[in-house]
């Protein structure tokens, strides 16, 4: 396939350049006026319309004229196989009561984990689909999905075995991430280190003979694992050589990050609390920091310091954090327009943090997350648009129009 006329192609990046970090995360390149092929399911070439080789001008093409062509989102943070929304927990937070409230009350993971526990694995795959396939023509084009709301071995199975059959199904990459350590089942309440022994002992092994998971989380988090909970669950996953991707510094000041680093985490996730020795930690670490801020935004806490992160050289990433508890929406467009309005990152900034970071807070950086030469041919045409800021300008409205992946258009 060949696109043409296309007003702005966006994250035209290096084959080398595989994650930006800092200031380099400002520099999004830009290909004005262009043409680009697709060929079995890969980028295949690109350049400037002047410049267009006759010997390709046969084949069956789209015209983007005055619309930008963008790689597919990375959404790298996501909980989307869940049986029930919580909407009556929205209410309860419109009234005043607190995540941590809800929580507390039996509501929160503990409700999600209760409704997933009664629900078949078909069930549970109908509806993540469902969720899946919404996300996608909202443009995102690869995903991380979480367990976490299983809770037993036989629960937890059947999370991460969902996530394999969307893995087989659906024409996008997707890494599953082992997150039994999300809370203590009521029956562990008082015995934290009992269901730790169940993790480490009679889960993890039996997530790595079946090969259920590319990664490990834990939710490292006052009233949930504590730093040296979270360390040892750390450790004992790297045995089966999950690396781990975690929940750090979402609700409260922690040593998350600094535990994450030391196990060389893919990523530490959220952040909303950022203090300065998580700047200085990051600042010299190849760990990224992904950033949430739908999530900052549903539960009305304080927004991830990104500037900081930015100015100290560290590497940022954004996802959605698509859960039923905090963060009910999978629309990469809108984490992209928060982030400029709440995290003051620049369109730039944004969009990078979104594409080619994301797609490395998955380790798919070569494969994913720009429009480089051998990469996938993910990727998404817009509604004619006046310049690339106007798409996070425009909060809320789909500038999406054609969803591309494989090199096929996506109906989905
Ligand atoms: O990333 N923080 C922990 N996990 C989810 C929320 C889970 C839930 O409330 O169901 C999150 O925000
Ligand atoms: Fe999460």
């Amino acid at each position: 396939m060949l696109i043409t006329n296309i007003k702005g192609l966006v994250g035209v990046h290096p084959k080398e350049k595989l994650v930006l970090r800092g200031s380099e995360m400002a520099n999004l390149p830009v290909l004005e006026n262009a043409w680009l092929l697709l060929e079995d399911g890969l980028i295949k070439d690109f350049g400037l319309m002047n410049d267009i080789p006759p010997s390709i001008l046969h084949l069956p093409s789209v015209d983007a004229e005055g619309k930008f062509v963008f790689p597919s989102w990375c959404d790298s943070h996501t909980h989307i196989v869940f049986a029930a929304p919580r909407e009556e927990e929205f209410v309860m937070k419109i009234a005043g009561k607190t995540y941590e409230d809800i929580a507390a009350a039996g509501g929160g993971i503990l409700n999600s984990a209760h409704k997933l526990q009664q629900a078949s694995e078909d069930e549970l795959f109908e509806s993540a689909s469902l969720r899946l396939k919404d996300m996608i023509k909202q443009g995102t084009g690869a995903v991380e999905i979480k367990s976490g709301y299983g809770l037993t071995i036989e629960s937890e199975l059947k999370m991460l075995r969902v996530i394999q059959r969307l893995k087989q199904v659906f024409p996008i990459p997707i890494k599953a991430t082992f997150l039994a350590a999300h809370t203590y089942p009521t029956e562990y309440k008082s015995n934290h280190q009992g269901y730790i022994d169940l993790i480490i002992n009679k889960m993890l092994p039996a997530v790595a003979k079946e090969k259920l998971a590319d990664y490990i989380d834990v939710f490292c988090e006052k009233g949930f694992f504590s730093v040296s909970e979270t360390d040892e669950i750390l450790s004992a996953a790297a045995k089966y050589g999950l690396k781990p991707k975690i929940h750090a510094n979402q609700l409260s000041v922690s040593d998350g990050v600094q535990i994450g680093v030391k196990h060389q985490a893919i990523s530490v996730d959220h952040l909303e609390e950022t203090d300065d020795e998580v700047l200085s930690v990051l600042a010299n670490s190849n760990t990224i920091a992904t950033l949430l801020p739908s999530c900052s935004f549903y539960l009305n806490i304080p927004f991830a310091n990104a500037r900081g992160l930015l100015n100290s050289n560290a590497t940022v990433a954004l996802a959605t954090d698509y859960n039923p508890g905090s963060t009910p929406s999978g629309n990469m467009n809108f984490v992209v327009s928060l982030a400029c309005i709440k995290l003051k990152m620049l369109p730039e900034e944004a969009i990078n943090a979104s594409t080619l970071n994301g797609a490395a807070a998955m380790e798919l950086s070569r494969e994913m997350g720009s429009i480089t030469i051998g990469k996938k041919a993910n990727l998404f045409i817009t509604r004619a648009m006046s310049s690339l800021a106007f798409l996070p300008y425009s909060f809320g409205q789909l500038q999406i129009e054609t969803v591309i992946l494989n090199g096929e258009i996506y109906n989905g």
